[in-house]
């Protein structure tokens, strides 16, 4: 584990609320993690869990209609939560920090050729300082070093022109050229076939060797976790219940709801039918009161109907919030709510 010299980015006991016609609903509910410099951070759970929202509020990049209610999000020791915009726009957006998305065509402009695109970004990383001609080989550069062939002759073609993972080559490629600390990955190979997305994956894991990037990969899919990060955090209803290095939370998930989302994960066999998790993530206008997940549990108890259980360390690493799991180890610690 390495220590606290090496941690980019702490977020601690974060709430964020989404303004709706029947008051503020809270998306985010407390969370804190840590990622250390260089590692890769898995952030899982189904649609509507939080994830997004998490990963956008570390950017700012929420809607107006949502509001960063409590907590502290600290990069490389500042708490940037008190930063007024213009200093996040000019000294982290697209600089410490970067962020692609799930779906690269949209982030991409369709009546531009990717070479301007990819230029633009440049010149402005240039301070304005450098003509875009003279920046046309860093711009090859960068799309070598993503894995997409031939770049001088594809620099002129248009995003339609590209596959989805081109597009997200070319998306990481505008993300890298800052090299920034961390990168927030949403969802960046949901829309690819497996096997662009196992490309995607090892060029991920190579970016982080070359660079020293830290990566919060956020994702629904366990098996895409898997792959490639070094702990994962699972998030159910904007809560963290469980946080682990990934070996362990594989070989030992201890939250019900980590347990069920292993069950789901298709093996190598084909034709089997998958188990799903009954129930649904909760709407955050009507969330349960106690534990977000007791109505979808089959090791609810009473006192999870009533109290929120905190996210304790159970070993090495290894946190959960689940009172069957405290009760198995008699060290009950209830939130309220
Ligand atoms: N602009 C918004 N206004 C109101 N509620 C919102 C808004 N954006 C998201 N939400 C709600 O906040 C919760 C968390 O949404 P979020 O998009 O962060 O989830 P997610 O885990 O990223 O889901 P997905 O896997 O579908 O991308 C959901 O209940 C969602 O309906
Ligand atoms: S606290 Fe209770 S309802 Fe929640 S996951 Fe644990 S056993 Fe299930
Ligand atoms: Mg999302």
């Amino acid at each position: 584990m390495a220590d606290k010299a090496d941690k980019i980015l702490e977020i601690r006991d974060l709430v964020v609320e989404y303004s709706t016609r029947r008051g503020y609903a809270r998306a985010i509910n407390g969370a804190s993690f840590s990622l250390e410099k260089g590692e890769i951070f898995g952030l899982v759970g189904e649609s509507g869990c939080g994830k997004s929202t998490l990963g956008k509020s570390i950017l700012r990049l929420l809607p107006k209609s949502a509001r960063i209610k409590e907590g502290d999000i600290i990069f490389k020791g500042d708490k940037i939560l008190s930063w007024p915009e213009n200093k996040i726009n000019r000294e982290i957006r697209g600089k410490e920090i970067s962020m692609v998305i799930q779906n690269p065509q949209n982030a991409l402009n369709p009546v531009f050729t990717v070479g301007t695109q990819i230029l633009d970004v440049l010149y402005f990383k240039s301070g304005k300082k450098k003509r875009r001609a003279q920046l046309k080989g860093r711009a090859i550069e960068i799309l070598k070093k993503m894995g997409l062939s031939d770049p001088e002759y594809r620099l002129n073609e248009y995003p339609h022109q590209f596959s989805g993972g081109m597009k997200q080559r070319v998306m990481l490629a505008m993300a890298f050229i800052s090299n920034p600390s961390l990168l927030i990955a949403d969802e960046p190979t949901t829309a690819l076939d497996v096997t662009v997305e196992a490309q995607i994956l090892e060029l991920l894991k190579g970016l982080v060797a070359d660079f020293g990037t830290s990566i919060l990969y956020i994702t629904h899919d366990l098996g895409v976790v898997s792959e490639i990060t070094d702990r994962i955090a699972v998030m159910y209803a904007g809560h963290l219940v469980e946080v682990a290095p990934t070996e362990e939370l594989f070989n030992n998930p201890l939250h019900p709801y980590t347990k069920g989302l292993l069950r789901c994960l298709p093996g190598v066999e084909t034709g089997e039918i998958l188990p799903t998790i009954p129930g649904q993530v909760p709407d955050i206008n009507n969330p349960p009161s106690g534990c977000k997940f007791n109505p979808r549990c089959q090791q609810v108890m009473s006192e999870c109907r009533q109290d929120i259980p905190l996210l304790q360390l159970k070993s090495q690493g290894h946190h959960v919030s689940c009172f069957a799991v405290s009760c198995q180890e008699g060290e009950g610690n209830h939130g309220s709510g």
